[in-house]
């Protein structure tokens, strides 16, 4: 059994995990009960997702003691940076590998189950042995597809850089080649994944290497739907914005990482670029891109914010109306810059600040959700509802999920949804007419 935490970098990887496991015989068990391996692809980017594992893992005490064949293994980003530490902070893990040694997994169960304990750090090619045919989706038609690895930024609270190690992109021959494969397996709708996927080609000597990917993938047959993350504000050009406009394909679904409002704050952080900056980019998109769908991520209580830069932040959030967010108090992380910097805010003052943010935000959501309700949008249907067997869930272009009623025949397809309620983030309404292949 295989468990994600993390961010969709993870979730890639766990397709190729899958894969590989499958391929050396093992199939996925529903619980732990009666897995003969489990295994844990980790993350470290705050450390509540450090506590949430650790927890979890000493929770399998009695499953090791009545299997003794049972394999422990934790993959990912927490595993690259506590490496050998992670053996001995937990006692009951077998094996740990990095993100980076994906493909030495099936040698390591092999050593593994002749009871030693071993870890793999070594990091070998970032794309090695990653093949469209080597991967298990969760979903037939939809995969994610790694373009761009590791990450060069450096901003000063986050550890992705330690742990990822530096920008490798993809080249594109070998992606055009990898999508295709995709698109034959039956796969529509890709998800592109980067740290910042504004930065594709930079290393190997491409210039706007990230629109000259997506026009290239707008002609692959059988691909219906592009969406790609994360964006980096300060990679993100307006040439980019208006050649991307162009493409049927893309879908509308634009995540640009603010992270604060306040100009001050941003430099602390070693963003690289300004709020002013920001908002043009902003407003380019919005231009460029008819029904333009915009989420962030913000991080309240940073070293040396203060009330000012705060209320720069919920200005700038009043300011772009984001349709969704994701917010998080800000959480030191040990070798980075801004756990050493001065002006460490109470857990107390962050968590007050995050409760603001959050307050306004799901207001806005609520308030952008609601202008919806009327209007029919496609969708790709991705599986039933989890509470009623005679609903949907599907897609739209803008990312939202939305729930109707309508038969299991139709997943996989992409029909035309009017919505009828909205809440937050969820939406929910009825098919519109009844097969739309768009
Ligand atoms: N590469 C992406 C984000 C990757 S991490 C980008 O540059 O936007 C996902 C999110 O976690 C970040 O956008 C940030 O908001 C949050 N994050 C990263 N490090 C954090 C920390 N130390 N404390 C709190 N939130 C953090
Ligand atoms: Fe972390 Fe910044 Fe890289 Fe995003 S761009 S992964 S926030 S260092
Ligand atoms: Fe977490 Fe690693 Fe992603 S630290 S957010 S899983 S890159």
């Amino acid at each position: 059994m295989l468990t994600t935490f993390g961010c969709q970098m993870n979730q890639a990887d766990s397709q190729r995990l899958r894969g590989l496991l499958n391929a050396i015989g093992y199939t996925e068990t529903e619980t732990e009960d009666d897995a003969d391996l489990i295994l844990f692809n980790t993350c470290c980017v705050r450390q509540h997702a450090e506590q949430r594992l650790i927890g979890r893992i000493q929770s399998l005490i009695n499953h090791k003691r009545r299997n003794a064949d049972l394999i422990i293994g934790v993959s990912g980003c927490m595993a690259q940076n506590m490496q050998a530490g992670l053996l001995e902070l937990l006692p009951l893990v077998d094996l740990v590998f990095g993100p980076n040694d994906i493909e030495e997994l099936p040698l390591l169960l092999q050593r593994a189950a002749i009871g030693k304990t071993l870890g793999s750090f070594v990091g070998k090619g970032a794309f090695d042995g990653d093949s469209a045919d080597g991967i298990i989706l969760d979903r037939p038609f939809s995969a994610m597809v790694n373009i761009i690895r590791g990450c060069t930024n450096f901003c000063s609270y986050c550890i992705v850089p330690y742990v990822r190690g530096p920008e490798i992109s993809r080249p594109l021959p070998e992606l055009k080649e990898y999508i295709s494969d995709l698109a034959a397996r039956g796969v529509s709708e890709i998800t592109l994944l980067g740290q910042n996927v504004n930065a594709y080609g930079r290393d190997i000597g491409l210039s706007e290497g990230f629109a000259q990917l997506l026009e290239m993938i707008e002609e692959i047959d059988g691909i219906k739907w592009v969406r790609f993350m994360t964006s980096h504000p300060r990679d993100f050009s307006t040439v980019a914005i208006k050649r991307i406009a162009q493409l049927r394909k893309v879908c509308e679904q634009y995540h640009l990482p603010v992270q604060s409002g306040s100009n001050h704050v941003l430099e602390l952080m070693k963003r690289g670029y300004t709020r002013e900056k920001y908002l043009a980019l902003v407003d380019a998109v919005r231009e460029q891109v008819s029904n333009a769908c915009l989420s962030t991520d913000i991080i309240c209580g940073f070293p040396g914010e203060s009330e000012k830069d705060f209320i720069d932040t919920l200005d700038l959030v009043e300011k772009v109306r984001y349709e969704s967010a994701f917010m998080y108090f800000y959480s030191p992380r040990d070798g980075t810059e801004a756990a050493k910097m001065p002006g460490q805010l109470s857990e107390e003052e962050k968590k007050g600040r995050l409760a603001r943010l959050i307050k306004v935000q799901n207001r806005i959501s609520l308030e952008e959700s609601q202008k919806l309700i009327g209007h029919d949008y496609d969708v790709l249907v991705e599986s039933k509802a989890a509470r009623d067997e005679n609903h949907l869930v599907g897609k739209m272009r803008s990312g939202r999920s939305v729930n109707f009623p309508g038969e299991q025949s139709l997943i996989g397809k992409y029909v035309s949804v009017r919505i009828e309620k909205a809440r937050n983030w969820t939406l929910s309404g009825t098919i519109a007419n009844s097969k739309k292949e768009s």
